[in-house]
């Protein structure tokens, strides 16, 4: 049961009787923020007290008068300014422990009113090798299709791979022009990986010569402005020099920054330029950038030639992906890429345009959209479609074959402004009924707080972050291991498996830990510390739970166990034990909070919150377990120790995230 809506939803039949529209007061019934005050809290008798002219005290206790909650409450309290106190039945909290502990779903029943998902998550561009920047749409969106799934709606899964795109292009172009045939004989994607890098840094290379003179003299510019205000300061006094003074500090962050931009253009000059081989080759492909273009376009328009390569490459390419998702523990129901809507491309424009929602300007076929500067070009004047183009008709078919009543984009906030155009013309278009929604996230910093890069500027590698994850994770898994008090337990190879499911959590954790709208800095050291907000904290937790049972021999499930007996003290005898069984019975408010902005950080600070619950409870020498004071009290304890290691089992599964029994 979520609490917090069967609590509102009992406060709004008790509003109902005083104000027409209660919906508004409801938010402001929360969990209490002082456990000494009681569970939940009710504020809106204040914004009802100037309404009715009465003392929000007034107010408050006619409410509680006309409230029905005896069945789970103690009496509601008031206070002296009218909040509402509410304090749960400690009989009503212990039968709900026992109902979660003989219920494999831990007490959490399947939504009333389940809606239909389809949710676009990873979908990166195949034909370049998978790098950090896509492990956010990944884990946060399969975290999204577990939480909706387990919380009893329909999801369709798919990945929207980038696989018609310019990066074929390159690979063609690099396959034509650079191909080292043996190595491409011997691992395929790894040579094709290497074209795609060098036609890349190659195409770069010119644009960034064409972009270096006049972000030179844009900066020599900024310069002689800098000498001229610094001359100025010099004549002036008073409020006129400060003036001046905070120009010469605004123009000192922009000089600094041009600077930059330009150091990093020449280091990726020089990467070429001191490296005889490419410095050739880019000599030889002066116009590679156009030449790229061109192949695309050329595979675009059927080119027997380019589609067969393409043909050839794309398995490739899609194993080394599968590869991944793996690893990782992934996977989709569908993963109909960009390729698979070519042919629809020119049917939608046609109807775009036959309904006189789309016109020509400038030779491009144009969608304009109320509240937007630029139009939404659907097809250039060189005939070719857009991203946009395809992700129209992929509005189209999702809607024709699956009739989701929402579809999750789970994709980087760069794209805001594409999703924001998107979703106005497919609304323009005649899909206003279904919720699109962009569930957009910020990017991977390095500890230097910029997009996080290898030192040679790349892109770091999938692969080789979760190698020196799980490398890391070893060391951990080793020292723990090693330190316990009777000597090792874990085999080597046991060391491995525990390692690897720790390193690839800690990954996954340390990015929906976060806001997803924020950046974070990726941080190995973090994301395995043992005693923060990290994976390896409630694994440990998870595993200290089974250590348990195993110790006092007790399987799992639990029996039902005895009626309380008349004389049994209180089920929750220290404070301890009882906020452990409350944060238990949170789990579902929780899940549901997470679905309303699809923000999974709300699940790891809760599972976070409570493993520290479950530590208080079971370092408190008042609270043994195996050798509790009575049968009751043992049993009630296992129960706690059993719905709390399930919760944090099932919450990291939720998050994508495996368990051990061992660590
Ligand atoms: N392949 C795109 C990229 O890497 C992301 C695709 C997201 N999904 C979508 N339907 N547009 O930027």
């Amino acid at each position: 049961m979520n609490i917090l809506r069967e609590l509102r939803r009992r406060f709004a039949e008790a509003l109902g009787a005083i104000v027409d529209d209660p919906g508004p007061l409801l938010d402001l019934i929360r969990p209490a923020q002082d456990a000494r005050f009681g569970d939940y809290q009710a504020n809106c008798a204040m914004p009802l007290a100037k309404r009715l002219h009465q003392s929000a005290r007034d107010v408050a206790e006619s409410l509680v008068a006309r409230l029905r909650v005896g069945d789970l409450c103690d009496r509601p309290e008031v206070t002296e300014r009218g909040f509402i106190n509410m304090r749960l039945r400690d009989d009503w909290l212990d039968g709900w422990l026992r109902g979660a502990s003989a219920d494999p779903r831990v007490a959490i029943e399947p939504t009333a009113s389940p809606r239909a998902f389809v949710i676009d998550y990873s979908s990166p561009n195949v034909a370049k090798p998978m790098h950090v920047g896509h492990i956010r749409s990944t884990v946060i969106g399969d975290a999204i299709r577990h939480i909706l799934a387990f919380l009893g709606h329909t999801i369709v899964s798919d990945n929207h791979l980038g696989d018609w795109g310019t990066q074929f292009g390159m690979i063609i172009y690099g396959y034509k022009h650079f191909l080292d045939r043996r190595a491409y004989e011997k691992h395929r994607v790894d040579e094709l990986g290497r074209l795609y890098k060098l036609v890349n840094q190659l195409a770069e290379y010119h644009e960034l010569k064409e972009r270096l003179p006049k972000a030179e003299s844009d900066l020599a510019r900024m310069d002689a402005q800098r000498a001229d205000l610094a001359a100025r300061v010099e004549t002036l006094a008073g409020p006129e020099r400060k003036k001046v003074a905070k120009d010469a500090d605004r123009l000192d962050a922009k000089i600094k920054e041009a600077r930059e931009e330009i150091g990093r253009i020449r280091a990726r000059l020089a990467a070429v330029d001191d490296d005889p081989v490419k410095r050739a080759l880019a000599r030889e492909h002066p116009a590679i950038g156009e030449r790229v273009l061109e192949e695309t376009a050329r595979l675009h328009e059927g080119d027997a030639g380019n589609r067969r390569l393409w043909a050839e490459f794309l398995p490739d390419c899609r194993l080394e992906l599968a590869k991944a998702y793996q690893r990782l523990g992934i996977r989709f129901d569908y993963e109909l890429g960009e390729s698979f809507y070519h042919d629809f491309l020119g049917k939608v424009v046609a109807e775009f345009e036959s309904r006189g929602l789309a016109r020509t300007s400038e030779g491009a076929t144009c969608v304009f959209l109320d509240g937007f500067e630029t139009p939404m070009i659907v097809r250039k004047s060189d005939g070719a479609f857009l991203y946009a183009t395809t992700d129209l008709a992929t509005i189209q078919y999702r809607m024709a074959t699956w009739h989701p009543d929402a579809v999750l984009y789970v994709v980087d906030s760069r794209q805001s402004e594409h999703f924001a155009k998107l979703f106005a013309a497919a609304r323009l278009w005649g899909y206003d009924s279904v919720e699109l929604r962009h569930v957009s996230f910020g990017t991977v910093l390095g500890e230097d707080g910029k997009p996080y890069k290898t030192r040679e500027g790349d892109a770091v590698s999938l692969a080789s972050l979760l190698d020196e994850a799980v490398a890391r994770a070893y060391r951990v898994v080793c020292t723990v291991d090693d330190a316990k008090p009777s000597g090792r337990e874990l085999s080597d190879e046991q060391r491995r498996r525990v390692a690897e499911v720790v390193g690839i959590g800690a990954i996954k954790y340390r990015d929906l830990s976060h806001n997803r709208t924020s950046d974070y800095v990726f941080s190995f050291d973090k994301m395995l510390e043992l005693d923060g907000n990290t994976s390896a904290y409630l694994q440990y937790a998870f595993a200290r739970v089974h250590a348990i049972f195993a110790r006092g021999g007790i399987e799992r499930p639990l029996p039902a166990g005895t009626e309380r007996s008349a004389d049994a003290g209180p089920p929750f005898p220290t404070v301890e034990e009882r906020a452990l069984a409350m944060a238990l019975a949170r789990f579902h408010e929780t899940l549901d909070d997470v679905t309303i902005d699809y923000r999974p950080n709300m699940l790891t600070t809760y599972l976070y919150e409570l493993a520290g619950h479950f530590s208080r409870f079971y370092t408190n020498p008042q609270c043994k377990v195996l050798k509790a004071e009575t049968a009751e009290l043992r049993e009630q304890r296992l129960r706690l120790c059993d719905v709390a290691g399930r919760t944090i089992g099932q919450g990291l599964r939720l998050l994508g995230i495996q368990t051990v029994d061992q660590m």
